[in-house]
């Protein structure tokens, strides 16, 4: 049987977290639930509330504990979703960001480079904008971007350039019609690297990850208790950028805020001050785990 997902950073994400037998946890990206089960098992009388918008995840849901709430949302949702369930304050938070294994293993749902599928890409399937719609309908600038901020090719003009002329005389329908509308422009030797970063991009887009990330952390500082604390891993730089400059200064723009009278105010203390990465051992057991980074950060 294929494991949905193996948990990255499993001890020592939720040993972050500090547990207490009593508090209230969320974890924002559920998965095949790694992360909550091993907070229930740190928990009396407390609480985990899960959240992922990939309808699939409910299939791992957690029976017969009455102290765990899973949400089918994205976590976005965030504080509306804990206020219809009366919680408004939390003692700690995780998030696991991306996909799962499962997403990379599944043949139909478009995230995988290996297998021919239409190019879905959407975790969320009642979402509007999926991964054909991104690849046939954005314009050059919109590819541009994307190509650069979640790929990070510098000049990603001969990838849109592919992208566009395909698309004028047939749509590109398919992971396998992008990968050949693309593969004369990278060597045999590295095409699996370099598809690898098209797909992520197009993914990160679909998702709208980084905005949903953005909107998570500024929540997450609203409901968490003093001392309560925010795990976050990563796989992205652009990812990583984000969370590091909120840990350190409660905003996206790595510089500090000042209050009237020009004192600098922070809401966290950075419980790490460079990023967890896993060991080899964990790398060399799970590939997905070779480009996390974990953060944590205390509330004040
Ligand atoms: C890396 S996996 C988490 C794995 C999990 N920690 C475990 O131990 O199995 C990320 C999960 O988060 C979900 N996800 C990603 N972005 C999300 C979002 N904005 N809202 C809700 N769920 C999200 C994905 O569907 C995926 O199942």
């Amino acid at each position: 049987m294929t494991v949905f997902h193996n948990s990255v950073l499993l001890k020592e994400s939720v040993n972050a977290l500090h547990v207490s037998p009593d508090g209230i946890y969320v974890d924002v990206t559920f998965g095949g639930g790694g992360h909550s089960k091993l907070i229930l098992d740190k928990i009396q009388n407390g609480k985990v509330v899960a959240f992922d918008q990939d309808k699939e995840t409910l299939k791992n849901t957690i029976n017969n504990d009455k102290r765990f709430i899973m949400i089918n949302k994205n976590f976005r949702f965030l504080k509306e979703e804990l206020a219809l369930l009366g919680v408004f304050e939390i003692d700690g938070l995780i998030a696991d960001l991306g996909v799962s294994a499962y997403h990379f293993t599944n043949n139909n749902r478009g995230f995988s480079l290996k297998y021919d599928s239409v190019l879905d890409m959407r975790m969320d399937t009642s979402s509007k904008k999926d991964g054909l719609f991104v690849v046939n309908k954005y314009d050059q600038k919109n590819l541009a971007r994307i190509f650069k901020q979640y790929a990070d090719f510098n000049n990603p003009n001969f990838i849109v350039d592919a992208i566009v002329s395909a698309r004028s005389r047939k749509i590109i329908k398919t992971t396998f019609d992008l990968k050949s509308t693309l593969k004369h422009y990278v060597s045999y030797k590295n095409q699996n690297q370099f598809f690898a970063r098209i797909f992520q991009a197009i993914r990160i887009e679909v998702n709208d990850e980084i905005c949903a990330l953005k909107e998570l952390l500024k929540q997450a500082l609203d409901i968490l208790n003093p001392k309560g604390r925010l795990v976050v891993i990563s796989y992205h730089s652009t990812e990583d950028k984000l969370v590091k400059s909120f840990m350190k200064f409660g905003n996206f723009l790595n510089t500090p805020n000042q209050d009237f009278f020009g004192n600098i105010t922070k809401p966290f203390k950075q419980i790490t001050k460079k990023p967890i990465v896993p060991s080899l051992d964990e790398v060399n057991s799970n590939n997905k785990a070779r480009s996390a980074k974990m953060r944590v950060c205390e509330k004040i």
